[in-house]
């Protein structure tokens, strides 16, 4: 299984990549290493009902205000140059919700990629979506459809969107999809991690350096269980629709601290080793 490494960037990035940014996120930025950044983020978007409630407003606020987070970390990352970013939207668990609050969700995540189209084209994002799509509504799969073949051809980042999506139904669904290539295939050899990974529906992403989870929960909630082997895990006590410019800065700050082993030792205890 491949083990996704820091990227060194190639070309220098310019930290006015971001445009204007605020005097805090300024004073961020020159503490941030522009080409250690993460090769793939993967974020679990939560806190958005408990930020409505705080504001006795419908918990559906709370996710309409989740958008304008997404929109900030999907652009900062674009122009950062990160390889890869997975967004957690619905869970093969959250139909377990009200039914009103999942129409919602769904007719925000239609609306949303009408709306956002144009900066996903101008930051040159290529769009995917993970999970199991034949049982979303059909104007769902037809609009996920249609963003992914409109962004097919782009060569910046790959926003993924969980959608419908599951850990272990991805584990599920990848073990079945090597089952009927090798139906009849007497000959066919051992599964190996190698294989399975290339039947993920990450398949030819790089595994998530570093998993964000907002709103204080230590929890991984089925997402991406098995790229996340060697993901750096950072649990912020911020509300999703808090998780501004800023506070993702931040996240990346606190990433390029931690020391990354792979199960191996540090090189100062495997010199002194050796
Ligand atoms: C978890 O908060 C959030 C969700 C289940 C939905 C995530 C959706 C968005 C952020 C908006 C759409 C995003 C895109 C990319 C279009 P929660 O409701 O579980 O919050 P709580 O734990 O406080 O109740």
């Amino acid at each position: 299984m491949t083990v996704a490494h820091t990227r060194t960037h190639p070309e220098t990035l310019a930290p006015e990549a971001l445009g204007p940014v605020t005097p805090e996120e300024a004073g961020l930025l020159k503490k941030l290493d522009l080409a250690r950044l993460p090769r793939h983020i993967a974020v679990i978007m939560d806190g958005n009902g408990r930020w409505a409630q705080k504001r006795h407003l419908p918990r559906v606020a709370g996710h309409r205000a989740g958008t304008q987070s997404a929109r900030t970390t999907i652009e900062t990352c674009a122009r950062l140059h990160v390889e890869a970013l997975t967004l957690y939207a619905f869970s093969v668990e959250n139909w377990r919700r009200p039914k009103a609050e999942i129409e919602f969700l769904m007719q925000l995540l239609r609306d949303y990629l009408r709306k956002e189209m144009p900066l996903i084209q101008k930051n040159n994002i290529r769009m995917r979506f993970l999970g199991r799509p034949e049982e979303l509504p059909a104007a769902v799969q037809k609009d996920t459809r249609e963003a992914t073949a409109e962004t097919a051809r782009n060569t910046g980042m790959v926003l993924s969107i969980a959608l419908n999506y599951g850990g272990r139904a991805e584990i599920v669904d990848a073990m079945n999809a090597i089952l009927s290539e090798r139906n009849g295939n007497a000959g066919a050899q051992a599964v190996t991690e190698e294989l399975l990974a290339r039947h993920l529906y990450t398949a030819e992403l790089p595994d998530p350096d570093l998993l964000i989870r907002t709103s204080g929960e230590m929890r991984v909630s089925n997402f991406l269980l098995w790229q996340i082997a060697y993901a750096e895990i950072l649990v912020t006590e911020t509300l999703w629709p808090d998780f501004n410019r800023a506070r993702l800065l931040e996240a990346l700050l606190d990433f390029q601290k931690r020391e990354r082993r792979y199960g191996g030792i540090d090189s100062e205890r495997g010199a002194a080793a050796r």
